[in-house]
This record gives C-alpha cells, sequence and structure tokens, in this order.
C-alpha cells in the first residue's frame, strides 16, 4: 500500500495531518478494512495508541489508501505509476524497491514497510541517502516459520510428499512393507548445522531439541551467546559442511552469503546429507544444487525458497525426487501473517507521525 499526501502537504505540518494509502497487493479482509484511514500526528498519543490494535485501527482509518487488488503481485508498472506523489509504501518481499521506484515516487515518500523480515529486495544504501524510513516484521513471524523449517525437514528426510505420490499412483500397492521401501533417515543420534542462528535458526534448535539430536553446531558472522544457552557449538563454514548429517539454511541473503552454498560447499559435504533452506533461494547456487541432488553427492534437499520465485512447475528441480519443495510458505500461518500486516500499518503509521517505530530496520 502506499500512503498519498493530501494536498498543501508539504512544508511544515498542518495539525492534524493527512496521508493517503495504497496497498500494493491483496490483504487479509481484516487489513484491507484497517487502512482505510488518515493519521493523527498527537505524537504521545499515537505512540500509546500503537500497542492497542482497535486504536490503531481508529489511527489507521485517518489515511488514504490507494490499494492494488490483485491476488498477485503489483505489475512494476503500475508500481511505478502509482507509487507517485505516496507518502509511504506498504509492500511485500515481491516488490523490488530500486532507485527507479523511489525516483517514481518522489520527494513525498517518506517511509516504506515492508510485510517481511528479509529485506533483500530493498535498496537500503539508496533508500537510506533519501532519508526515507524503513519498517520490516522480525518477530512476529519467527514461531511459524522455525516450524515450518521443521515440518520441511522431517518432510525431506522422511520423504513424505515421495510417499503421498506412491499412495496416488499404486506404488504403495506394489511395494507394501517392502523392508526398505519410503525408508527416510532419522534425526536421532545426527549432528544438525545451523546457517544463520538468528531468530529463526534459534526456533529450528529450540523444536528439535526433543528429536535426540546428538550435536547442534552453527555458524554466521560470529558466535552468539544464543549459542551457548542452546548448547549449539560455533564451527567455520567448512566444519559446519564437513561434520553436518542435516543442514539447515536460516540467514539473511546478502553479499556475504549469496550462492555460498556453491559447488566447493556441497563437495565438502556428507553423501548422506540433506539440505532444508528456508532463507532465500539465493543463497545456494541452484545449478550446483542440481548437480548435487543428480549426481547423489548429497541426498537430498527441502526448498521453501529458490530461484525464480514462483518456480515454474516444469522446472528442473520439480523432476528431482529427492528434492522436497514447497512454495515459500515459511510465514505463512494466520497469526503470522496477521501480525506481520499489523506490525507493517504499525511501523508505516509511526514512521509518518514521527514517532519511534514498533520495528525500524533503517
Ligand atoms: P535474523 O536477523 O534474526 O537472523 C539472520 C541470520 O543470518 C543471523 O544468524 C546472521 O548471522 C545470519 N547472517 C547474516 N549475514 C550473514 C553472513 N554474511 N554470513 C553468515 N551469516 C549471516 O533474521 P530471522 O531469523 O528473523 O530471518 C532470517 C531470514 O529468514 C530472513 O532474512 C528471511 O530472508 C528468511 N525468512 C524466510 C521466511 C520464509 O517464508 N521462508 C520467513 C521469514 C524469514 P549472525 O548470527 O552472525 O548475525
Ligand atoms: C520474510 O518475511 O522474509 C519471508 O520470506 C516471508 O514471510
Amino acid at each position: 500500500m502506499m500512503i498519498i499526501p493530501q494536498p498543501g502537504r508539504s512544508g511544515t505540518r498542518p495539525q492534524p495531518k493527512k496521508a493517503k494509502i495504497a496497498q500494493v497487493t491483496a490483504r487479509p479482509k481484516t487489513f484491507t478494512a484497517l487502512v482505510k484511514t488518515q493519521i493523527t500526528y498527537k505524537h504521545h498519543q499515537l505512540c500509546a495508541q500503537l500497542l492497542i490494535l482497535p486504536s490503531l485501527q481508529q489511527d489507521l482509518r485517518r489515511c488514504e489508501v490507494d490499494i492494488w487488488p490483485g491476488t498477485f503481485p503489483i505489475p512494476r508498472n503500475e508500481l511505478l505509476k502509482r507509487i507517485s506523489g505516496k507518502d509511504a509504501l506498504f509492500c511485500l518481499l515481491t516488490e523490488k524497491i530500486d532507485e527507479e521506484v523511489l525516483d517514481a515516487a518522489g520527494l513525498s515518500l517518506k517511509v516504506i514497510g515492508t510485510m517481511s523480515v528479509g529485506h533483500d529486495h530493498l535498496s537500503l544504501e539508496e533508500i537510506k541517502e533519501r532519508r526515507i524510513k524503513v519498517g520490516y516484521t522480525p518477530g512476529v513471524l519467527t514461531d511459524a516459520t522455525a516450524e515450518l523449517t521443521v515440518a520441511l525437514l522431517l518432510a525431506t528426510s522422511r520423504r513424505l510428499i515421495e510417499a503421498h505420490t506412491e499412495l496416488l499412483n499404486g506404488g504403495w500397492a506394489k511395494c507394501a512393507w517392502s523392508p526398505l521401501w519410503m525408508t527416510g533417515w532419522g534425526l536421532a543420534g545426527s549432528t544438525v548445522g545451523i546457517f544463520g542462528l538468528g531468530r529463526i535458526g534459534q526456533g529450528v534448535v529450540r523444536r528439535l531439541q526433543g528429536f535426540g539430536v546428538k550435536k547442534f553446531v552453527y555458524n554466521g558472522r560470529s558466535r552468539r551467546k544464543e549459542g551457548e544457552e542452546l548448547g549449539a557449538e560455533y564451527v567455520s563454514f567448512s566444519e559446519l559442511l564437513q561434520e553436518s548429517d542435516f543442514i539447515v539454511v536460516t540467514c539473511a541473503l546478502n553479499d556475504e552469503t549469496r550462492e555460498i552454498f556453491n559447488d566447493e560447499a556441497f563437495s565438502k559435504m556428507k553423501k548422506s546429507a540433506i539440505i532444508v533452506n528456508t532463507s532465500r533461494g539465493g543463497v545456494i547456487k541452484q545449478e550446483s544444487l542440481i548437480k548435487a541432488l543428480r549426481t547423489n553427492q548429497i541426498r537430498a534437499a527441502g526448498l521453501d525458497v529458490m530461484t525464480p520465485e514462483p518456480l515454474p512447475p516444469d522446472h528442473e528441480l520439480t523432476t528431482l525426487p529427492n528434492c522436497t519443495l514447497i512454495p515459500h510458505i515459511g510465514s505463512a500461518e494466520t497469526t503470522a501473517r496477521e501480525g506481520m500486516a499489523l506490525l507493517t500499518a504499525s511501523n508505516i503509521i509511526a514512521g509518518l507521525g514521527d514517532c519511534p517505530m514498533p520495528a525500524r530496520l533503517c
């Protein structure tokens, strides 16, 4: 959604001030209703109100909202057209917010609220230069994403999608109770390596603690105190690759992590290794992964994120029986999505009101 200034809004701020919002993609019904509002700029009042949903609704009712009605992401040309003159933008990870978009928005754009914790779709340097505030959604989706990561790990290691397909295609009738049919690989006694022991990575370790894992190792930019608390050992990236039976990728995508899982990385992994990625597709060099899966250099992969997204149904990845694919649903849980929507709206309202944003990125 974008926020549009009312006529005469530039210059010294009148009290109270109004703004217009446009939503760039279809939202849960409640949220769409929420954003048809207008802002109050009584700072103290606003800060307090942000914590309370009904009050937030009231604040949002004071914004004018330009909503993208499609269920698919707003086409680039539409975004470029509609963002012009808006005060704020409510976007998803599907919108690349770069110089072109910022130029199209013009000087009026003051706040960007992305309904995501990942922010690799935002050109932050460019945004900072223009002194635009950015809000994001850390925390409210951690449980949902950690839970989904564990689900994907188990679906991959215990071959759930393959097994379901066998049930549908008659394979069960041919192989029922054949001792090794559909056997997978359990977590008990294994070493689990986490790449990126942030909020979600820690959530994954906590959830896996009941599965009899022998050892947790992790790698990131540096050792973290949470690692100690969770009983996870900090190791180098090479050690993580060499030691892990299961590698869980929960890092942020940035210049250092882009395609860090490449030919060299896969060559260091155990032949029995299973890799699960719920961070961003760009962290894995996909040609290298496909080669590693085809040649059984590693055992299997579970991907919630990939390149491109959406993945064409006839993509080579979909032909690999040892690759479990799901369509970027890490945070797709009702409470998480509601929390993300509300936090994004709160960030925008606070940013426009010059109040501390509940989750400011920059
Ligand atoms: P956090 O910021 O808490 O964690 C990010 C992790 O990435 C940290 O552990 C950090 O390491 C690591 N990291 C960052 N840069 C590097 C680097 N250069 N080298 C090694 N590690 C690095 O974020 P969250 O846990 O909340 O989210 C993580 C990511 O998950 C998001 O950025 C997003 O891309 C993705 N995500 C995907 C979802 C889905 O639907 N699949 C849902 C939600 C998030 P360090 O410990 O050193 O700081
Ligand atoms: C994020 O927030 O970064 C996820 O990828 C979507 O929830």
